[in-house]
């Protein structure tokens, strides 16, 4: 007689959590809600956009629902929503008032453009938003246009505002890129002087929906240059976060800096994705594990799905080094179709 060994134990209680080969506990769900977008940021996309999936494609509000209730069970507490720009998603601050209710979520996190936050901030307030993560590559109106190829930096500056002067924790993606932006790394530093929030600078990363940029500045290049212009800069850093985090004394915010590219972070890294299309990605360099909307469509039950969620957990990666040499993965896909 054959035993089998707890390894591939399927059959998941409610309190069953999601432990990957590492021990590493996978607590932290980003949910992309649309491959959509209104900007045309060049290291995310080219200038036509991608093919996009078309509606009945990508996952109903309904079936996020559904996966999400079942990631909770397994122990999932905190949300990210991302895209595309998930606000151009119609309905989605509904949905975002009824995932308020799930009890296993503490937290729900956003990461956005900014374009069409402007009215609903006070909305926003009302819900448990852990951090609303920001994208903001330039401090100047004719660099922002030539990077998201759109005219909206007024707008998003004003958004912007109004979202350091609520009560929400707001964080700055900016994604340094050689040639382009690089030499405002120290103004938007600055930012974080008078403002508490969290400035981050990002490896560019090859999602490009295109050719991967040639040439990356890397986070060891970011943190000499802030180094060199802030020698009392001190790292503290948080658990299972992706950003190193770093306080210049005198400075409200702080400064993150993050390794996306040189994936640094992987051992501590707790998070999974779920596409626009509905693929289970256990990393953001794999090509996706499990299809979980097909497995909603065809009709399998929760319990089915849970399963093949533990078992794409159990067959993780160490890193995104493995991930992508496993995957093969070529980089033309965009981070609007990974969800970032
Ligand atoms: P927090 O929840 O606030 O920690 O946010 P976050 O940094 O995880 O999310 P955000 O959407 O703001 O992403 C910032 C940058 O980090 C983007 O460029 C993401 O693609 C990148 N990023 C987020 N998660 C991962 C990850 O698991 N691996 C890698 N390599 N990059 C990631
Ligand atoms: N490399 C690094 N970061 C990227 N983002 C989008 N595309 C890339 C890329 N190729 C960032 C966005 C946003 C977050 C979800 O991912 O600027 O802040
Ligand atoms: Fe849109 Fe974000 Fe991609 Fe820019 S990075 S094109 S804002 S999805």
């Amino acid at each position: 007689m054959k035993f089998v060994t707890n390894k591939l134990q399927t059959s998941a209680s409610p309190d069953t959590r999601l432990v990957d080969p590492l021990g590493r506990v996978m607590n932290y769900l980003r949910l992309a809600v649309t491959d959509r977008c209104n900007l045309r940021c060049q290291y995310c996309m080219p200038a036509e956009g991608i093919p996009l999936n078309s509606r009945d494609h990508i996952l109903q509000f309904e079936e996020m629902e559904q996966l999400i209730q079942i990631f909770q069970n397994l122990g999932v507490n905190k949300l990210r929503i991302t895209g595309g720009e998930p606000f151009v998603r119609k309905g989605l601050l509904e949905f975002l008032k009824r995932v308020n209710n799930f009890e296993g979520i503490n937290s729900i996190n956003i990461t956005t453009n900014a374009v069409f936050i402007g009215d609903i901030i006070s909305d926003l307030e009302q819900l448990k938003i852990g951090s609303l993560n920001i994208s903001l590559d330039s401090l100047q109106k004719d660099r922002f246009f030539k990077i998201t190829r759109r005219d909206e930096f007024e707008i998003v500056m004003e958004n912007i505002d109004k979202a350091i002067k609520s009560t929400i924790p707001v964080k700055l993606n900016m994604v340094v890129l050689a040639g382009i932006n690089d030499d405002e790394i120290l103004s938007f530093t600055h930012l974080a002087k008078d403002n508490r929030i969290e400035v981050r600078f990002i490896e560019q990363m090859p999602f490009s929906g295109g050719p991967a940029s040639e040439s990356i500045i890397s986070a060891d290049q970011i943190l000499n240059i802030l180094r060199q212009q802030y020698p009392l800069l001190y790292e503290q850093n948080l658990p299972n976060s992706t950003a190193r985090i770093f306080y210049n004394p005198g400075y409200k915010g702080t400064i993150g800096i993050i390794a996306g590219y040189s994936r640094t972070f992987c051992s501590s890294c707790t998070r999974l994705r779920i596409t626009p299309e509905g693929m289970l990605k256990t990393c953001l360099y794999d090509r996706g594990a499990v299809n979980l909307k097909e497995m909603l469509r065809s009709g399998k039950t929760d319990l089915q799905i849970k399963d093949a969620i533990i078992m794409a957990v159990q067959n993780r990666a160490k890193d995104g080094f493995e991930s992508q040499e496993r995957s093969s993965q070529d980089y033309n896909v965009s981070m609007a179709q990974i969800g970032g």
